[in-house]
């Protein structure tokens, strides 16, 4: 995610695209020469890829887009996707460049697309990206053209395979961002910040940062870069300056002693800023220092980049485990995939930190993002304080798959919430020779990019190996099996371990009971997979261990796929703490028993959903305090001591009325939690994650909704379906209700309530104040409004509406007279009629050449699609003749300058020859041509640019 005022030049490439589910190829229609001989040249990609490719059919999308969430359930497709077929699709998005872009260094920024996609620019192919959750950067500069001319950006992904066994989704699933620089610049990622502590407590501060000329000229430059903390200047770096070759990229290091540093921790995340600013001085050097927030005009071009990282230390120990900022820490962590209810992978970043949040809610300090990277994890992470395992996806050391993972530390590297970097998870050749090759060679890359976190992988298996991967890592992970926890430590006494994965153990949000035909599994932590634990057994191991450094439950949420332990109709899984939309399973207020010491206690039982009076009802107790009493009505059931890592089980004979549970700590009753049987469902309640959305196109927010009986108690056994009706700045981008069977579908407006609540996410599209309505048949309904922020925010590219019409040729010379018989050049002559694109300029060999003519010509592709047909030239310059076929369509003999509209007659049929005609009669600057693009319009009115 890219944040405003961080750098110059940066636009979002979010709006205006068209997208179609289709494997249309990137090849030209025939197979004779010349389609052949143009399709081989540079910009010649057909089908979606050419400008001039016919998408009035496809669908307007916004990014982030998961094309899969807009389909319905399928048995047919495969349980790891859940259930859902992927494809091939394909988005369009054209766009102008001003003038001023010219001298720029254009960048594409892609923070991930599922699952291999072609990226083309003007009919280039410039990237394949066969790595699904990478994020990657692609350098267009010398691609681009500049207005009045259109640029095509075209991705054709592919997401027909696995490149993971969960549910991937399709598409353009995170942020698209274009950034613009100067000349010389500081490269994409191109800033390294490291902190490293002294013996003396001091902090050294090394700055590395890599400055690039995107062009030919060789360039003097300043390097000056800054310490702030909140927005204060706090220390300046040594200014370097240098000369950067053209075409090349320059590593330049500074650094400086901070003297005190305020520590970033998980209670107190403090993020400091580098500020570097590049200046290009173009061999004149400036007078002292630059005060470095303001750009300085003196220059003849300036770039900047904010850098933020914090000042802490850690340490991996293979007796103690985990140390921060030298306090000995066992990381409480959960592993997380990406989706999320509705939205499938296209989670914005404001929802990733409404389910970070609810982790932290439970004492989790750490986030393994499982199994592959995410930047904008990172960000949020480093915000809140949460420690982050971050993994790579593809096991492998071939040469592409180190420059991704290359790719991955280079992102993460000034993270401080990054401590450990995980290569592979469960990979079949963990134990053999080949898995430890190839992971000391990717320990290797790793280290080359940042030697200061350790690289371990998640081992299933394989570890007590000595030729395999263990001996090659920094530390190892151990994926479930904790009983082997104490096995490796006896072998390998010198490598740190962390219990990587662990748990994978199952409920149902609601459900008190099993149910094997309806696929519901009760909430009493008695269920887990045949290679999990219990969540109270899988904690216990690692907390009985000071050599393991803590463990990541596997998983903080119900995610979409893998439905373990049951397939079809079930399409998501049963492992989450929390369920698929963050609604509290009752494992919540196990890991916040375990996990944190604000006292607290909480029942887990159906109390008054159904029991006749007299059955026992089965009550979990779940408490950090000493001692628990237990009243029904008041009357005392028992008091007893608890134990937080060992909740106890109990039967509770029914009467209507409350069942209470009173936490007591040295006697002191300090945490109370009372189950009310709740009555007939009245009204529907809404509760929002915020109270208002920041209009910047990126922000979103969850609204939860629940039924409630008439004293506001929440009714767990309401279905009801409820409808959301939204106006405003806002568009609804999915629902859900937690539930893992539910086949409704993930886009519409309408979710039952499953257990009392469902819930929709809303992303922010306008300015106008948001309005939520919520209501369901026999229920009061329920309203809310939310004022959008006006913020200043990151620019938008703009779509390019216009069809441009392509593949014109010139005649190679001009002629003396206007041709009496119109001819056609040979379809295999790429000779005689040479191709020419018109941007912005009339063609320099009509220049000073009076009374010349020049002929030009295209084969015109009309479809269905295009209604009133018009052929406008924005801009040409010369007495003109338009003909179509042979017929002469337009001519304009008066006049030598400006815009001409063409009637392209019924006659004219879908395709034909268009050949037009120029004269040079301009005799004020002798000029000539066909200066802009020409455009395809479909209305007899003027055209957008009029
Ligand atoms: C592990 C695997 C996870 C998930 C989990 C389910 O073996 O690493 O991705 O499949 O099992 O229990």
């Amino acid at each position: 995610m890219k944040f405003y005022k961080d750098q110059p030049g940066v636009w979002c490439l979010n709006r205006g695209w068209k997208f179609k589910e289709t494997d249309c190829k990137d090849l030209p229609c025939g197979i004779r020469h010349d389609d052949i001989y143009d399709y081989t040249k540079a910009g010649g990609a057909k089908g979606p890829a050419e400008l001039s490719f016919d998408d009035s059919d496809w669908k307007p999308v916004s990014l982030p887009h998961d094309w899969v969430t807009g389909k319905s359930f399928d048995a047919q497709a495969s349980p790891n996707h859940g259930y859902k077929k992927r494809g091939t699709g394909w988005y369009r998005l054209k766009f102008r460049l001003s003038e001023e872009d010219r001298n720029q260094q254009i960048l594409l920024e892609f923070e991930g697309l599922s699952s291999k996609a072609f990226i083309y620019i003007n009919g280039t192919l410039c990237k394949r990206q066969f790595y699904g959750y990478n994020s990657f950067c692609v350098d267009i500069t010398d691609m681009v053209c500049f207005a009045p001319a259109v640029n095509l950006l075209a991705v054709r992904i592919e997401a027909d395979a696995w490149e993971g066994w969960w549910y991937e989704g399709a598409g353009i699933y995170r942020n698209v961002w274009m950034v613009k620089k100067s000349p010389v610049h500081i490269a994409y990622q191109g800033v390294y910040v490291k902190p490293e502590q002294q013996a003396d407590g001091t902090w050294k501060l090394d700055v590395e940062t890599e400055v690039e000329n995107s062009f030919g000229q060789e360039r003097e430059m300043k390097l000056e870069a800054a310490l702030y903390l909140d927005g204060n200047k706090k220390q300046e770096l040594p200014c370097v300056s240098g000369t950067v070759p053209g075409y090349e990229r320059i590593r330049y290091h500074q650094s400086i002693i901070v003297k005190q540093a305020d520590i970033w921790n998980t209670e107190n995340p403090v993020l400091y800023e580098v500020r570097s600013v590049c200046s290009v001085t173009n061999g004149e050097q400036a007078a002292g220092p630059n005060e470095i927030t303001s750009p300085d005009t003196s220059f003849e071009s300036q770039d900047y980049l904010n850098t933020r990282f914090g000042f802490r230390t850690i340490r991996l120990d293979a007796d103690t485990g985990f140390w921060l900022n030298g306090e000995n820490m066992k990381l409480k962590g959960f592993c997380c995939h990406q989706d999320h209810a509705g939205t499938g992978v296209a989670v914005p970043y404001a929802l990733k930190e409404y389910r970070i949040r609810l982790l932290k809610k439970l004492g989790a300090n750490a986030y393994r993002c499982a199994h592959n990277p995410d930047p904008e994890i990172l960000d949020i992470c480093d915000r809140l304080g949460m420690l982050v395992m971050e993994e790579n996806r593809t096991f492998s050391s071939d040469e592409d798959t180190l420059a991704q993972v290359r790719g991955i530390i280079r992102n993460a590297r000034n993270h401080p919430s990054v401590i450990l970097y995980s290569i592979f998870n469960e990979e079949p050749l963990q134990g053999t020779l080949r898995g430890g090759r190839m992971a000391g060679r990717l320990r290797r890359a790793v280290h080359e990019m940042d030697s200061t976190r350790p690289v371990l992988g998640a081992f299933n298996g394989g570890y007590l190996e000595e030729e395999g991967a263990a001996l090659s890592l920094d530390a190892v992970g151990i994926n479930y099996n904790p009983m082997r926890y104490d096995e490796f430590h006896r072998k390998f006494p010198n490598i740190p371990l962390v219990g990587s994965e662990t748990a994978s153990a199952y409920m149902v949000r609601g459900e008190y009971e099993n149910d094997e035909e309806r696929h519901k599994i009760a909430s009493y932590d008695e269920s887990c997979a045949p290679w999990g634990d219990t969540h109270r057994d899988a904690w216990r191991w690692i907390m009985e261990r000071q050599f393991v450094a803590g463990g990541f439950i596997w998983t903080g949420f119900d995610y979409r796929g893998e439905p373990t332990p049951f397939e079809w109709p079930s399409v998501a899984t049963f492992f989450g703490t929390y369920d698929s939309c963050g609604f509290p399973k009752e494992a919540c207020y196990l890991y916040q028993a375990f996990w944190t010491d604000e006292p607290m206690v909480h029942l887990a039982a159906p109390w008054g959903q159904g029991s006749m009076p007299g059955e026992p009802v089965k009550v979990l107790i779940i408490s950090n305090c000493q001692e628990v009493e237990i009243t029904v009505n008041g009357r005392l059931v028992q008091r007893k001591p608890a134990d937080r890592y060992q909740p106890e089980l109990i039967h509770v004979p029914y009467e209507n009325g409350n069942l209470k549970a009173v936490g007591f700590r040295d006697g002191k009753p300090v945490a109370e939690h009372t189950l009310t049987a709740a009555r007939k469902a009245f009204a529907l309640r809404i509760e929002t994650s915020g109270t208002q959305l920041r209009g910047d196109g990126l922000d979103a927010l969850v609204v939860n909704v629940c039924a409630v009986d008439e004293e506001g108690n929440v009714v767990s056994d309401a279905d009801q379906t409820v409808s959301f009706e939204l106006s405003g700045g806002a568009e609804l981008i999915g629902t859900g209700n937690g539930d893992p069977n539910s086949h409704e579908p993930d886009t519409a407006p309408y979710r039952k309530l499953f257990h009392g609540y469902a819930q929709a996410v809303i992303r922010n599209c306008g300015l106008d104040t948001v309005y939520i309505r919520v209501t369901a048949e026999g229920l009061k309904e329920d309203s809310v409004s939310l004022p959008v922020r006006r913020i200043p925010h990151i620019p938008y590219v703009e779509e390019a509406k216009d069809t441009v019409v392509e593949g014109w040729r010139m005649y190679h010379q001009l002629l003396d007279r206007r041709p009496d018989t119109l001819f056609s050049a040979d379809v295999n002559d790429r000779n005689s009629f040479e191709p020419i694109e018109f941007h912005g300029r009339p063609q320099s060999e009509f220049t000073g050449k009076l009374n010349k003519f020049g002929v030009y010509q295209t084969r015109l592709s009309l479809t269905e699609n295009h209604g009133n047909r018009y052929l406008y030239f924005p801009d040409i310059k010369g007495q003109v003749w338009v003909y179509l076929n042979d017929e002469q369509a337009a001519e304009r003999v008066l006049q030598t300058l400006g815009a001409m509209k063409v009637e392209i007659p019924a006659a004219f049929g879908k395709t034909g020859i268009c050949t037009v005609v120029i004269r040079n009669q301009n005799t004020e600057n002798r000029e000539a041509g066909i200066c802009a693009p020409v455009i395809l319009s479909e209305d007899n009115g003027l055209t957008p640019e009029e």
